[in-house]
């Protein structure tokens, strides 16, 4: 039996969820716990997911999505595009999810009259609406605090949790940032308080609302901006690139789904092309599966297949650095000559006979704007994806 090249377990691409998981235990063992505490009444904190791109914020989120639905979970999962887009894709989500679970006529006078507000949203048994158009002049804190609260309540009556997932946060326009996670907050900290029916005491719990939000490492910086405490307050779960024990376990299983089993020679030299970083993992997978058609996946396949997707990698190198203004990208070059131990923008700023002070725009648009640099707590720079720093070695220097 051999494997089809055809036939790619790998699936390079972003936004999709791969047919296997690497990695990622800690931060999953995290977010099931979140639910589950949330289940018991127990406040949980947000979770702030932030990562490059490509780092598999997105597949976090889906995959969440569909483990806690299996579970009874109220799950809404919306990606935001620039602006304020996302309030209302909100409102319609929410309104969605009580239609599917035909509590449509359950939701209380407050929630419907925000979600009419906010969005010209309207629910009823026979569906949902956004015809009407949204009221101008609302206090959008306010409406999204009486809507969340609302469907939180219904979720803690029929004992779930719901969870809001909010991806691409990076994109949310600061004024809507700031209401949003105001809302978030305010119900989030509502507690009710109940006698135990048997015993007479008292006990306290919370409304079951949760969220996870994902985006760039940019974003903690725009909550700041946003004046939300939002970031301060979350829970930050960071993705970094695989380990070799993540890539070591995903590479071989991802290979099983195929039909087919890497060598140990092959494998190693798999995970060396891909750096740890989720989408070359696919981009170079891709490519070493379909260099042959053997069951074992072979050294000679996996040279041929890292060869092969050398230029799709250089491509997305080129494509990242493409807007980027002269002394950005002279900054860059100038910070991958320099030895990783040594890279702070001290050393970087000497290279290029300017002082830190002038350049501290430059590097913060690096790390923030386009995710292409990151600062360690030691104070030194690192390149945010694996391999730039020797793309940018063997790219002509700019000067
Ligand atoms: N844990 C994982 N196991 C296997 N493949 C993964 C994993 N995480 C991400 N990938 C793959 O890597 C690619 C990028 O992942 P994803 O789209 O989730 O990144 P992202 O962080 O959301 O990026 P962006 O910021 O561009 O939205 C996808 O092809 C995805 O299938
Ligand atoms: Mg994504």
């Amino acid at each position: 039996m051999g494997r089809d090249p055809d036939d790619s377990p790998f699936t390079p691409g972003f936004g999709n969820l791969p047919r296997v998981i690497a990695g990622r235990k800690d931060e999953f063992h995290d977010l099931e716990r979140m639910a589950e505490r949330l289940a018991r009444g127990i406040y949980q904190q947000p979770r702030l997911v932030t990562g490059d791109r490509g780092m598999g914020k997105t597949v976090v989120l889906r995959a969440l999505e569909r483990e806690q639905i299996e579970l009874g979970r109220w799950v809404v999962r919306s990606s935001a595009t620039r602006g304020d887009a996302i309030v209302g894709r909100l409102c319609r989500d929410l309104a969605a999810l009580l239609y599917e679970h035909d509590l449509a006529g359950a939701l209380k006078q407050t929630g419907r009259e925000a979600l009419r507000r906010l969005a010209g949203v309207t629910i009823s048994t026979r569906g949902v609406r956004a015809e009407v158009a949204p009221v101008t002049g609302v206090d959008r804190a306010d409406e999204l605090e009486r809507l969340l609260s609302s469907v939180a309540e219904l979720a803690d009556e029929r004992e779930t949790v719901l969870l809001l997932l909010i991806d691409e946060a990076q994109n949310i326009e600061l004024g809507a940032l700031g209401d949003l996670f105001h809302a978030l907050q305010e119900v989030q900290g509502i507690v009710i308080d109940e006698r135990d029916a048997d015993t007479g005491a008292l006990q306290r719990r919370s409304l079951p609302l949760g969220a996870v939000v994902a985006g760039l490492p940019g974003l903690v910086r725009r909550l700041k901006d946003a004046g939300s405490t939002f970031g301060e307050r979350s829970r930050p779960v960071p993705l970094r690139a695989f380990t070799d024990a993540d890539m070591r376990e995903g590479l071989p299983a991802l290979a099983a789904e195929g039909g087919a089993v890497f060598d140990a020679d092959s494998l190693e030299a798999t995970m060396a092309a891909c750096g740890g970083y989720p989408y070359f993992l696919h981009v170079v997978g891709d490519q070493v599966w379909a260099a042959g058609d053997g069951e074992v996946i072979t050294a000679t396949d996996a040279r041929r297949g890292i060869d092969r997707s050398r230029p799709l990698i250089e491509e997305f190198y080129a494509a990242r650095l493409r807007d980027l203004g002269e002394l950005q990208r002279r900054y860059l070059h100038a910070a991958a000559r320099i030895d990783a131990r040594e890279r702070t923008p001290g050393t970087i700023a000497a290279a290029l006979e300017r002082t830190s002070a002038k350049l501290a725009s430059t590097q913060q648009k690096l790390i923030h704007d386009h995710g292409l640099l990151r600062s360690r707590s030691d104070g030194r720079l690192e390149f945010a994806l694996p391999g730039l720093d020797d793309h940018l070695r063997e790219l002509a220097d700019p000067g």
